[in-house]
């Protein structure tokens, strides 16, 4: 593992690892005070963003490191044209590791194909969201004390939201899980995630509108925001915004162990009086994802001591199981704005011929 692109990188051993790691830092705090002296994050930000940025930030400083980096793309030197690639491989040159966030599906993935230095992906666009993910998985095993014979309910902007893309990719390895999806059907859960993940790995699930309808059957209630910032149309995203508000009414019918997370930032679908339930987990979700991005740091540092080499300031060949044959026709992918971008594709379902973008994932249609 050289950077995290993407939380199917991640097996469940290292997962395990990882939120054993993030225990121990919570225990012992003072253990890990100068794991990283010496070394600099660099936080590249085009996106904006509380939580991920000032996470991450705030673990490097806990371990010792010092910080670079920019909370706007408009102050980097990519407003004058500078690519994703050359900008990845410029900041490799000063940074031990970096942190991206891009509006464009695929940024990080091209950061670390041109850069010394580990990339992790703080989300793409409507992609993923891998250390999100880490958040939500050390909350489920602190509060819930395992993975297995849960029902997650997912609801809201299943479509644009990465974190939802990426918690479902983790949490169908762990084989003994039941996900119900709540959303209007505009927003519904991808079908790769349904069809590549969810029915690959034989995990049960079911698609509804109604969340008070799925309410009782849930032990962990997923609520996501409706990101507006991705829909095209404004009168779209105005007409589904509301689609769902959890309020202490409607958790009267749900389990009285069951918890309640959400990655925020919220706008009104969870109304401040659940804020008071005991159930409610995602300020917990919070601090839980700087512990977990302290113990990624820690990770892909060591993993990067042994890994560095001159030859590795080179950028990284992508391979094509396509052959040149096809071009990705999501206007959101990175082939679409980053020059001289080699169209790349992955054969995913070799008997049905289906191939994905390496870059964003979309499924090519013209076949
Ligand atoms: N959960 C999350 O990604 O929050 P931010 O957008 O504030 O980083």
């Amino acid at each position: 593992m050289r950077g995290l692109i993407d939380i199917a990188e991640l097996s469940i051993e290292e997962l395990d690892s990882l939120m054993d790691v993030a225990e121990d830092i919570i225990a012992n705090p003072q253990k890990y005070a100068e794991s990283c002296k010496g070394k600099k994050l660099a936080t590249l930000f085009f996106e904006p963003s509380t939580r991920t940025r000032l996470s991450f930030e705030a673990a490097m400083y806990e371990l010792g490191g010092n910080v670079i980096g920019f909370s706007d793309g408009s102050n980097s030197s990519a407003v004058k044209g500078e690519s994703i690639a050359d900008t990845a491989r410029v900041v490799g040159c000063y940074a031990d590791i970096i942190a991206m966030r891009h509006f464009i599906e695929g940024a990080p993935f091209v950061a670390d194909r041109n850069c010394m230095a580990p990339v992790i992906n703080a989300g793409d666009g409507g992609h993923n969201h891998p250390t999100q993910t880490l958040a939500d998985l050390l909350t489920i095993r602190r509060e819930k004390g395992t993975f297995s014979g849960l029902t997650v309910g997912f609801c809201g902007d299943l479509k644009y939201g990465r974190t939802v893309h990426s918690l479902c990719t983790a949490l169908a390895r762990y084989k003994d899980v039941r996900f119900v999806f709540i959303a209007p059907k505009e927003l519904r859960i991808p079908s790769y995630l349904i069809y590549e993940v969810i029915e690959k790995n034989g995990i049960e699930y079911v698609e509804c509108e109604s969340l008070e309808e799925a309410m009782p059957s849930l032990d962990i209630l997923y609520m996501t925001r409706v990101q507006g910032e991705r829909f095209d149309s404004k009168e779209e995203y105005e007409r589904l915004k509301d689609s769902y508000i959890l309020t202490t009414d409607k958790l009267q019918t749900a389990k009285s162990d069951m918890i309640i997370l959400h990655p925020l930032p919220r706008v009104n679908e969870i109304s401040v009086e659940v804020d008071y339930d005991s159930r409610a987990c995602y300020f917990k979700q919070v601090l839980n994802g700087k512990y977990m991005r302290m113990a990624l740091i820690l990770k892909l540092l060591e993993g990067a001591k042994q890994g560095i080499s001159a030859d590795a300031v080179r950028p990284k060949p992508i391979s094509d199981d396509a052959q040149g044959k096809y071009v990705c026709d999501n206007p959101k992918c990175i082939t679409h704005t980053e020059q001289e971008l080699p169209q790349a594709f992955r054969l995913v379902d070799k008997e049905k011929n289906i191939f994905r973008c390496k870059y964003c994932e979309t499924r090519v249609k013209n076949i």
